[in-house]
């Protein structure tokens, strides 16, 4: 089934007989596969509310406020080369001492395509990080530089930053559907984010709604600013 309107959407995103597919259980200690089967991402019930209190309590201790100058000063040290900066910035508010390993982690984590490559990103992430703060690292990684490289593709001189994203995330949002499965029937569930955000008399649900929503939106906001504001401003371009 596909969901396409606003309030349908809204409306199963708030019900809890619909859950994100289950991910598989039996992966490898530290593997990714063992990964997606441990995060507040991929579970339901009691274990996902307990999963998402351990990553909300992390964040609480980041302020957004913070991370807006942190990504501006960071993409003007590197001459403009943002790529990176987003999950660094990120990272060092966390105390994760490097990210090396959170690309190759990251293209695995959402689709769950399992590669020695994504097993032994995983691997070292664990030796740096808890997973609280890689599941924060991984969550943050693809969706924040998406959101970048799509608010740069509508950018034009002299643009408000935030502005740009707010119609960036309305319009284009850079992830197009999340899915559910329904518990009573097995059937699958696809949510267009693309076609209910298209009601512009209501908030957009980019940032997704009802029971799990992503914690992070000022978070990824002040970093895509933070960025966007050092690329903008003329001088790195
Ligand atoms: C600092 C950057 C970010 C962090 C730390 C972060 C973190 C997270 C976490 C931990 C979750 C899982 C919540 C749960 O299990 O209950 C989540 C979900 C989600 N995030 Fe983010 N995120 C970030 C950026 C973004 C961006 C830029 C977008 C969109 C453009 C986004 C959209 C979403 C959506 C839609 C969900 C819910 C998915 C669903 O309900 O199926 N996130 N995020």
């Amino acid at each position: 089934m596909l969901i396409t309107r606003h309030s349908q959407a809204r409306a199963l995103l708030s019900d809890s007989r619909y859950v994100p597919p289950p991910v598989r259980q039996d992966g490898r200690e530290g593997t990714l596969a063992w990964l997606r089967a441990h995060v507040s991402r991929f579970s339901s019930g009691q274990t996902h509310a307990e999963r998402r209190r351990l990553v909300t309590d992390r964040l609480a201790h980041v302020n957004p406020a913070e991370l807006r100058p942190a990504a501006r000063a960071m993409t003007g040290e590197r001459d403009g080369d943002w790529r990176g900066v987003p999950t660094d910035v990120l990272a060092a508010a966390l105390g994760v001492p490097q990210t090396r390993a959170v690309p190759a982690a990251a293209s695995g984590y959402l689709s769950g395509e399992e590669s020695p490559q994504a097993d032994a990103a995983v691997a070292e992430l664990l030796k740096v990080a808890d997973l609280p703060a890689i599941t924060l690292l991984l969550q943050a990684h693809t969706a924040t530089e998406a959101l970048i490289e799509t608010a740069l593709s509508h950018a034009a001189p002299g643009d408000d930053v935030d502005a740009l994203l707010h119609e960036t995330l309305t319009l284009d949002p850079p992830l197009k559907a999340t899915r559910r499965l329904d518990t009573r029937t097995g059937d699958e569930v696809t949510i267009d984010l693309v076609a209910a955000n298209r009601d512009a008399d209501l908030p957009h649900l980019t940032f997704g709604y009802g029971l799990r929503p992503c914690p992070a939106p000022d978070h990824a906001l002040a970093l895509a600013a933070g960025v966007l504001e050092a690329l903008l401003d003329g001088s790195h371009r």
